[in-house]
């Protein structure tokens, strides 16, 4: 019920529309039953006592009436479209921009494919819903309506000889419908489930190729498609089973009344028009009593879709900007971690009582073997995440009274990868900074030592990243990436095992942007090969989570086994 209320929340701004619909469906099911009407003057007045005046009057109403009821049929189901397809783009638009919003944790838990699953599937059931249930309700709900009054009025006892399968009818639509909400959830939860899997093993294809696990990966999917093909039949058993039941039930009625009826016709005491129509409109109720047995499962459907949308409509970020934050537009002394404790699951902690200062201008460099939580000292530098305990300052005030814009803006984070979207080279450089002209794009990429290779390009700088042909090495790559923070232009850079994945040639070109850009800038370096941090100001040696040392590399290198094992090992490489 809730559900539904917030439903008609989106449909609540095209409620005209609505209405005109609904006025729509009305005079479609007046102008439908006014063509049954027509039957039994037809068959009793041409028919049966050739009256030839009443040829012409009983064909223009057929006329008249099919005409309206092909205008109204046409702009009753264009508006329902109309309705349906807005309240999708605006719940989409919605989803998105939640999605959006939310904090990074969000999209390390849920699976790509459920999210996309839910944006489309789920929003096109939806969307079905919108159009088939004010339909199939109200058109359908009349048609049966007039129906049983012009049944009524042919002949009432034949009329209630035929309802009396009515209860019996309800009560299996009753049954039916609660199996196929379940089985429905079922098929809906499958569906997002292969979404995920076919992401994953798409994006994963290199690692199948390379074991050869496409036979296994196949029959995997195999299974997959059969469970969902069984559910999904199951889902369907109960659903058309409600349209030829309910139909042999009315057959069973009209066979009565044929029996019945065909009597009074032979002793003369109902005439041939009445028959004739009366079975004629009987029979032309079942496609609309069928429809209004299918609300049941459109509504169950459309719920069970808006249940999940709304879940994730409802979802709100676990990191969040203050509503009075402000504005931060400098570093002017220090960053402090104090007494901060952080975990990504409750209860295993990941960071326990980091206490350190970064100052303005130095090269920081945080070192420890792999899992010590070196990457997320950053993603609590950069709010991605909020520490469970203690503070993180910026020239002493707590970076939770910022505003994510202006932090973000202070520095910028280069990893092992580096994301690129379908769009231009120039395009990718660009990206995120209000930069557009050509000159000071070019500038960063030559700064980036990426300018040599984007010229040999076929289209230069206007040569887009998916582009047949254009394959980018992880060098290459990360010098776009180097680029984009160039034209960024951070106080603070973050370098995060930034040219661990690289070969050594490759690696060369991109030390060496990366030195130009640490120029001017407090920078804070992860890195994989000890001798790169050599130079720094401080290095931080972490081990699980702790602080283990502190100190320049000569000090660490004295005072610390496990500087000395880190670093000796990386010289037997
Ligand atoms: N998103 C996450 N969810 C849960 N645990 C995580 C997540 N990211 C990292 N971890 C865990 O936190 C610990 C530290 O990770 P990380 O900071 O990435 O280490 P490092 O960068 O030093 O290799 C590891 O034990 C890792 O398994
Ligand atoms: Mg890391």
């Amino acid at each position: 019920m809730e559900i539904i209320k917030r439903l008609l929340l989106y449909i609540k701004p095209y409620r005209k529309r609505f209405i005109y619909a609904m006025v729509c469906m009305v005079f479609v099911a007046l102008s439908q039953s006014l063509l049954m009407l027509l039957v039994k003057p037809m068959i009793d007045k041409i028919f049966a006592s050739h009256e030839k005046r009443f040829i012409v009057p009983i064909v223009a109403g057929v006329l008249t009436a099919g005409f309206f009821k092909f205008i109204f049929s046409y702009m009753q189901s264009y508006l329902l479209s109309w309705i349906g397809q807005s309240v999708v783009r605006d719940i989409r638009n919605d989803m998105y921009e939640n999605l959006m919003g939310q904090s990074l944790d969000y999209f390390i838990k849920a699976s790509t494919g459920k999210l996309i699953s839910r944006l489309t599937y789920d929003v096109s059931l939806l969307q079905r819903g919108i159009v088939m249930i004010p339909r199939n309700v109200l058109r359908d709900g009349l048609y049966v309506i007039f129906y049983v009054g012009i049944l009524f009025y042919l002949n009432w006892k034949w009329t209630i000889a035929i309802f009396v399968a009515f209860p019996i009818i309800s009560l299996v639509i009753m049954t039916i419908g609660k199996k196929i909400r379940s089985r429905s959830r079922r098929s809906q939860s499958l569906t997002a489930d292969i979404y995920s899997f076919l992401q994953e093993r798409i994006t994963g294809i290199k690692l199948i190729k390379s074991v050869t696990t496409e036979p296994m990966e196949i029959a995997v999917m195999k299974e997959k498609n059969w469970n969902y093909f069984n559910v999904f039949m199951r889902l369907t058993r109960a659903d058309i089973i409600q349209g030829p039941l309910i139909e042999f039930l009315g057959v069973v009625g009209i066979a009565t009344v044929m029996l019945w009826g065909g009597m009074e016709v032979i002793n003369g005491s109902v005439t041939q028009g009445t028959f004739i129509a009366f079975i004629a409109t009987a029979m032309s109720m079942y496609r609309p009593a069928k429809s209004l047995t299918d609300v049941n499962t459109d509504i169950q459907t459309a719920t069970a879709a808006g249940e999940r949308i709304f879940e994730l409509l409802d979802k709100r970020p676990s990191v969040i900007e203050m509503p009075d934050a402000v504005e931060i537009s400098s570093l002017e002394r220090k960053i402090s971690f104090e007494d901060v404790n952080f975990a990504y699951i409750p209860g295993k902690q990941v960071l326990c009582g980091i206490n350190m200062e970064i100052k303005k201008g130095e090269i920081f460099a945080i070192v420890g073997p792999s899992g010590s939580g070196k990457t997320t000292v950053i993603n609590l530098l950069a709010r991605f995440f909020d520490p469970s305990s203690g503070r993180i300052l910026i020239d002493g005030s707590d970076i939770r009274k910022f505003t994510f814009r202006s932090l973000r803006a202070l520095m910028a984070i280069v990893t092992q990868e580096t994301i690129l979207f379908n769009d231009t080279i120039a395009a990718n450089i660009a990206y995120g900074t209000a930069v557009t002209d050509p000159e000071s794009i070019e500038n960063a990429a030559r700064l980036a030592n990426a300018h040599g290779f984007i010229s040999k390009l076929p289209h230069g700088y206007d040569t887009a990243i998916g582009e047949k042909g254009v394959t980018l090495s992880g060098g290459e790559r990360q010098r776009l990436a180097i680029a984009r923070v160039m034209l960024r232009n951070p106080q603070i850079l973050i370098l995060d095992e930034a040219t661990s994945a690289l070969d050594s040639n490759s690696e060369l070109l991109v030390q060496e942007a990366i030195s130009k850009l640490m120029k001017g800038r407090t920078t804070i370096v992860i890195a994989h090969r000890l001798s790169t941090i050599k130079s720094a100001d401080m290095i931080l040696l972490v081990d699980k989570g702790r602080i283990s040392g502190m100190g320049s590399h000569e000090e660490l290198f004295a005072k610390s086994l496990l500087y000395k094992k880190l670093y000796e090992s990386q010289y037997l490489e």
